[in-house]
């Protein structure tokens, strides 16, 4: 594959080392994430990544959180700054974007005393051995290894929610978001009580799932 283009969800990303540094105000804090060629959108914020957290649903109740697939770590490091209560899982399989969310952490969230726990490998293999279940899992998925693999990710979802967990996910209109709409609609509207898309802005949309 071209280097300069080798995607991003791979285990050992083969394109040159390069550190860049993001800096970002997120819900009215500012954060500053490390982050390393080979890793997704490694020069800035993904704009999707910046409507979904600006927008996503926070439980104010201690509980436990997933950033699925969490690339250098900004969804699940909000989640941590904003709810210092709750233990925060994040997890990913590319090994450089691991390296850069535990460098992330180390900087975001040095005066967090709740547990936030980085695990590697693909989706939900982590936490095969585990029988922890979530509240809430947040997700940019990475949809260019195709929309039918994300769509059977989520039928897998609700065995790792608990009951009224949500599962929030932001879908860019271009990459198909009306297509998952009616799809999670038309054939998943008996794993999940409520589906529902909950704002859309810049052409992304945001979608929650409630668990029964
Ligand atoms: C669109 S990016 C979003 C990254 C990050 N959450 C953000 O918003 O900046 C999708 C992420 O999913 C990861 N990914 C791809 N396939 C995966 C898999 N099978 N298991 C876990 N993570 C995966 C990629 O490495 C990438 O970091």
């Amino acid at each position: 594959m071209d280097k300069k283009n080798q995607h991003y969800s791979t285990q050992f990303p083969d394109v040159r080392v390069k550190v860049h540094s993001v800096s970002e105000s997120l819900k009215h804090h500012l954060y500053l994430f490390k982050t390393i060629t080979g890793v997704f959108s490694f020069k800035k914020l993904d704009l999707g990544t910046k409507v979904f957290i600006e927008h996503m649903k926070i439980p104010e109740e201690k509980c436990v959180l997933l950033d699925l697939g969490c690339g250098y770590g900004p969804i699940g490091i909000v989640l941590a700054y904003l709810t210092p209560q709750s233990t925060i899982y994040l997890t990913d399989i590319n090994k450089r974007a691991l390296w850069c969310v535990r460098e992330n952490i180390k900087y975001n969230l040095s005066e967090r005393s709740g547990k936030v726990i980085v695990l590697e490998g693909s989706y939900f293999k982590p936490f095969e051995a585990k029988s922890v279940k979530f509240d809430g899992i947040y997700m940019n998925p990475p949809l260019r290894s195709g929309r039918r693999e994300f769509l059977t990710l989520c039928e897998d979802i609700p065995r790792y929610l608990n009951s009224k967990g949500l599962f929030q996910f932001v879908i860019k209109k271009k990459m198909g978001a009306e297509y998952i709409h009616i799809y999670l609609k038309k054939h998943l509207s008996e794993l999940f009580e409520i589906i529902e898309v909950t704002f859309k802005r810049s052409g992304y949309w945001i979608f929650c799932l409630t668990s029964f």
